[in-house]
């Protein structure tokens, strides 16, 4: 949800490295756009709009001053317009403020402003740091002093940047409960939500807890605590490359995540050992597993519970982090909480993570090193998916789920399961190779308006998340069902040329799902199937047929079978014109609950 740059610069003009560094974050909001620079004056450029839009109207990259802010939208308070486009300022343009975030009390802080003889221009939460901050200077505190005591004023999640016409070449930052780092560079500072932004220029990063205060300046970075006490903190450098999140040829991000999904299990498996030293901690010490997570991680987590039920025998439970306050009141120190999160950042989830905090062992399992979860989980498990850029989730997914795997398979000492995860980085290769049967299909389908997806035991985590990317990208209603659960009631919705996604990997629940595509055959529904190249009855049933590796059994394949639904919706979007990598009123890491 939103994000945000700031870098002071030694021999560069700010505008255009901005520019640059914000645009690797357009994954996070993509309404509107801002930059603000410092040249003992604010200046500032803004719209709605994406960034290639709004930059091919205001130039935005052309703007004196050698320190500045950038800012990408993802509304929360007030419409997606000019006006309540970040960076906001006070009415003197003494302040510029970029604001990733919400903050809770603006209204009471707003009318206790506008009562002191404050003017607004927005109708944004984020209007009121800027007045405080000039308030504040007015009173005869400096940047960082009236960003000090902003903070203590205002609730609420945030990560802020600011910058003032009177302090030149200086940024000041602060976060709490948002994602902020700092990046190191030569001659060159920054903060930034995430590291794609920054990889260019800096690969030395600092994550700064919350409540610090970040100060750039030209000769370097200083953080200091809330009552003013400079802390050294510790650098680590981060092994992505500046590559990593540029698009290399594809169109879209998305497609070059879903080809980079048998790279991202590779480096994904090489986490074994750590995983292996984590449950040689705790095996002894639980009864009870209990998975927390939101969207595709949660479908992640799901596959989580069957395979460590069935493997393990260990009671697991699957919370939706939005709903886990519901559950806590269940825990203790027998149960390990495993929270997934490719951001590390989602508010739902860091929530849940610190009450789990109290009372019982915590996991996260994470692809942003440094990110929240990793600093406040007992255990952490790294994903090796490098940077996912495309808002729907394709490669972290199945990264989750090989860290998954590999977790139930050694915690239940199954090694046929761990020489099968081997194999999958191949099997997916085979799968991508060629897309065409997916894009006939996507040409074939483009129209219709609903479309089901139905598994069984395994696979009906797969029918969730097929489901889900369809909606997300291609903005068609999808709905994954448990391929028992139809004749519940969602069999009344099957009717002539609907499209049912059915996946029939071979396995026991083979013949019972078989039913189920017979039942929505026989009311009209279009079969589309995904299964094994040697199921001759699946093949002779289905309208249309993606075909995969028969060796491929129903354990495996929540972790290869989705690879075509991925395909499938992106396709379709596509062919619908949609822009898959920034589907609409989305964003890719949700630091609001
Ligand atoms: C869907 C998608 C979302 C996220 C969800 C949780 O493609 O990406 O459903 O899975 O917002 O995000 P993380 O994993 O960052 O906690």
């Amino acid at each position: 949800m939103c994000g945000i740059v700031g870098c002071v610069l030694k021999h560069k003009k700010a505008a255009p490295i901005l520019l640059d560094c914000i645009s690797k974050l357009e994954y996070r909001g993509y309404d509107s756009i801002g930059i603000a620079t410092e040249d003992s004056k604010i200046n500032i450029k803004k719209d709605k709009g994406k960034i290639i839009e709004v930059n091919t109207s205001l130039d935005l990259a052309d703007m004196e001053g050698q320190s500045g802010i950038a800012h990408v939208r993802w509304a929360t308070h007030g419409d997606p317009n000019k006006i309540n486009s970040h960076p906001h300022t006070d009415e003197n343009k003494t302040v510029a403020v970029v604001h990733n975030g919400i903050i809770e009390n603006y209204l009471e802080i707003k009318e206790q402003l506008i009562s002191e003889g404050h003017n607004f221009k927005s109708d944004t939460d984020t209007e009121v740091i800027p007045h405080l901050l000039e308030k504040f200077i007015k009173e005869g505190l400096d940047l960082e002093g009236a960003m000090k005591k902003t903070i203590s004023i205002i609730q609420g999640a945030y990560a802020i940047a600011a910058i003032c016409k009177n302090e030149p070449n200086k940024v000041i930052a602060t976060r709490k409960d948002s994602p902020l780092i700092v990046g190191v560079g030569k001659d060159e500072y920054f903060v930034a939500s995430d590291s794609p932004a920054i990889l260019k220029y800096a690969k030395d990063i600092i994550y700064p807890e919350r409540g610090e205060i970040v100060i750039l300046e030209m000769n370097g970075v200083t953080i200091k605590d809330i009552n003013g006490n400079i802390i050294e903190k510790e650098i680590e450098t981060i092994d992505w490359t500046p590559e990593m999140a540029e698009k290399e040829g594809y169109d879209y991000f998305m497609l070059k995540e879903i080809n980079e999904q048998d790279i991202a299990i590779r480096n994904t498996l090489t986490e074994k050992n750590n995983i292996k030293k984590i449950i040689d901690e705790v095996k002894c010490a639980i009864n009870r597993i209990m998975f927390v997570a939101c969207g595709t991680s949660y479908h992640a987590s799901l596959t989580g519970k069957y395979l460590i039920e069935s493997l393990a025998g260990i009671p697991t439970d699957v919370v939706l982090a939005s709903e886990f306050k519901y559950s806590a009141n269940t825990l203790n120190d027998k149960t390990l909480v495993i929270f997934i999160s490719q951001s590390g950042e989602t508010a739902d989830t860091l929530k849940a993570l610190d009450i789990a905090n109290k009372t019982s062992k915590t996991l996260a399992i994470v692809n942003v090193a440094g990110s929240s979860a990793t600093r406040r989980a007992d255990y952490v498990i790294h994903t090796q998916a490098g940077p996912e850029i495309g808002v729907a989730a394709t490669k972290t997914y199945v990264s989750q789920l090989t860290a998954i795997y590999l977790f139930a398979g050694l915690l239940s000492e199954n090694d046929d399961l761990l020489t099968k995860l081997k194999k999958v980085p191949d099997y997916i290769k085979e799968m991508i190779k060629d897309p065409s049967n997916i894009i006939t299909m996507s040409k074939k389908y483009k129209y219709a308006d609903d479309f089901f997806y139905i598994g069984r035991g395994f696979s009906y985590p797969i029918a969730l998340e097929g489901a889900l990317k369809l909606k997300e990208i291609t903005y068609v209603h999808g709905e994954g069902y448990a391929a028992g659960e139809l004749k519940h009631g969602p069999l009344a919705l099957i009717d002539e040329g609907i499209p049912v996604v059915v996946v029939l990997p071979p396995g026991e629940n083979h013949k019972k799902t078989m039913s189920n595509l017979e039942e929505v055959k026989s009311r009209g529904a279009d079969v589309i199937s995904i299964g094994s190249m040697d199921d001759k009855p699946l093949i002779d049933k289905s309208d249309d047929i993606f075909l995969i590796n028969s060796e491929i059994d129903d354990i495996i394949a929540p972790i290869t079978y989705i690879v075509p639904l991925q395909l499938l919706s992106y396709y379709m979007a596509i062919e619908r014109g949609c822009d898959p990598d920034k589907p609409k009123n989305l964003a890719k890491c949700v630091t609001v609950e």
